[in-house]
């Protein structure tokens, strides 16, 4: 097959944005891929984050309107796909290994189809690499591709050939896409796609494509939806809910959202992710007169120092980000916070590192998501120079976790031999005597219990608190 009967990413198709308004189109399912999974099976491997669990929630449901059934061993798969992440080189390299061990399968299988998806099948010199070196995948789909799966398996089974599609640019929102939750009791609720914050050291902006977001009646419809079908928990994701509706052009905004699926009457609302950057007083007050938003913010940080977060782009300096910090602690008691910190971003000095540690001490956050920087290509940060080694980088790393479990125990100390209402989520993974689920904070907690089903709100009694979990009894009250 000639290469260019592919449709290939380009990272330079990628970082332009256009100024024209994205439609919305409705999904339907072409009848000749009705059949075409009858007797098959598939398997899909989620990396990275509530999108691409999202997104596979939508690979699944497709799967099952073609006629495919789920099956939880690879062996037995018909298609595997592998939902993929590339905001660090880690879960690059962890797929490419998984894509290798599959050769095996495909050897015992010919006529077993394994696919790529997800941001790596964005990257250029990703695909290509997969295209040379991996001839055991028939299928890579981008993420603004996700519809045209039935279409490339019905080529894949017909033609027998290779097959790529990724769109570099989102033209539309496809509503109406069947989508298979995993869970019973808490959803994904997209709000908005893509990200036009350009982080100099982030991937995002072109594995995902511009700010696009849903209409708020298709959103508040799926929300009264998954109330009608029990469940108990949405969470609204965008990689920065606060820009909900800037592209619509109207004033209806995140806040907006927020009073508006609050009143569908879902239990419990979070939402990923908080940039600080426009987080304004409006959404404030709708967080703090709605009981079941619920009491817990991810707020990322980045770095402490500002001359960093500038080389990052971020948009604000160590003191705006302490500005907004102190007054959510303020305005919202109770509140847990939580964050995401980079070390070893280029350059970054034993100082600047200083300033992140002094802003973990300042803020106390209840947990922190901490990542050592990973250089991604294509992007503004990937050509700065860098003169830390990796050593130094680990140790940094190594510093500020301790730290982080440092606050995380402390703030956790005032749940001992309290009650706390949780959602449960099922057996804890550890052990199968334990359930686990999550209080209104976002705190974990593994407890013991008779008679308990899965998106139960119980009560629990804390008897034991450690850094990142809590532990406790049921109890009837
Ligand atoms: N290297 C390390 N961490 C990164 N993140 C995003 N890009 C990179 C990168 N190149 C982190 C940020 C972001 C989180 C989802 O992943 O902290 O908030
Ligand atoms: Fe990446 Fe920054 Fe966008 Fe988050 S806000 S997805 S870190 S570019």
């Amino acid at each position: 097959m000639k290469k260019n009967d592919y449709i290939l990413p380009s990272i330079n198709d990628a970082r332009r944005r256009s100024k024209d308004s994205v439609d919305t189109v409705t999904f339907s399912l072409d009848e000749k891929y009705i059949n075409l999974g009858k007797d098959k099976k598939y398997f899909i491997i989620t990396h990275g984050c509530q999108a691409n669990q999202r997104d596979s929630e939508t690979m699944a449901g497709l799967l099952d309107a073609m006629g495919y059934i789920s099956t939880d061993e690879d062996k037995k798969a018909d298609v595997i796909i592998i939902n993929t992440c590339a905001v660090r080189q880690g879960a690059e390299e962890k797929v490419l290994g998984e894509v290798g061990a599959l050769k095996r399968l495909k050897t015992n299988n010919p006529d077993l189809i394994i696919c790529i998806a997800g941001c790596m099948a964005q990257e250029e010199d990703t695909v290509k690499l997969i295209m040379e070196k991996y001839r055991q995948v028939d299928i890579i789909f981008g993420t603004h591709n996700i519809t045209s799966l039935p279409k490339l398996l019905y080529e894949v089974n017909t033609t027998k050939q290779r097959k790529v599609e990724v769109f570099s640019k989102m033209g539309e929102i496809v509503e109406s896409v069947p989508a298979t939750r995993f869970m019973s009791h808490k959803a994904w609720v997209n709000i908005m796609y893509g990200c036009d914050k350009f982080c100099t050291y982030c991937i995002v902006p072109y594995t995902r494509g511009k700010e696009r977001s849903r209409d708020k009646n298709d959103i508040i419809f799926e929300v009264e939806q998954l109330v009608k079908q029990g469940y108990k928990e949405v969470c609204l994701l965008g990689q920065n809910v606060n820009a909900y509706g800037k592209d619509l052009g109207d004033d209806y905004g995140f806040a907006d959202l927020l009073n508006d699926v609050a009143k569908t009457s879902i239990p419990r609302i979070r939402f990923m992710t908080s940039h600080p950057w426009d987080f304004n007083d409006k959404m404030i007050e709708a967080i703090k007169n709605n009981k079941n938003i619920m009491p817990y913010i991810h707020l990322p940080i980045q770095s402490g120092n500002s001359e960093v977060l500038r080389r990052m782009n971020r948009r604000y300096t160590r003191e705006e980000y302490f500005e907004l910090f102190d007054k959510l602690k303020k305005e919202l008691p109770g509140f847990a916070f939580s964050t995401d910190i980079i070390v070893g971003f280029p350059n970054e000095s034993d100082e600047a590192f200083e300033d992140t540690l002094s802003a973990v001490k300042h803020c106390e956050y209840d947990n922190a998501f901490t990542f050592i920087y990973s250089k991604r290509s294509g992007t503004p940060a990937a050509n700065f120079e860098d003169t830390i080694d990796q050593k130094t980088k680990e140790e940094r790393l190594q510093r500020l976790n301790e730290l982080v479990a440092y606050y995380a125990n402390k703030n956790n100390q005032k749940y001992q031999d309290q009650i706390v209402e949780v959602l449960v989520d099922g057996l804890s993974k550890r052990n199968s005597n334990v359930y686990s689920g999550y209080t209104p904070e976002n705190k974990l907690v593994n407890f013991t219990g008779d008679n308990i089903e899965v998106g139960q709100i119980v009560k629990v009694k804390i008897t034991k608190v450690l850094s990142f979990s809590l532990n406790g009894e049921m109890v009837k009250v």
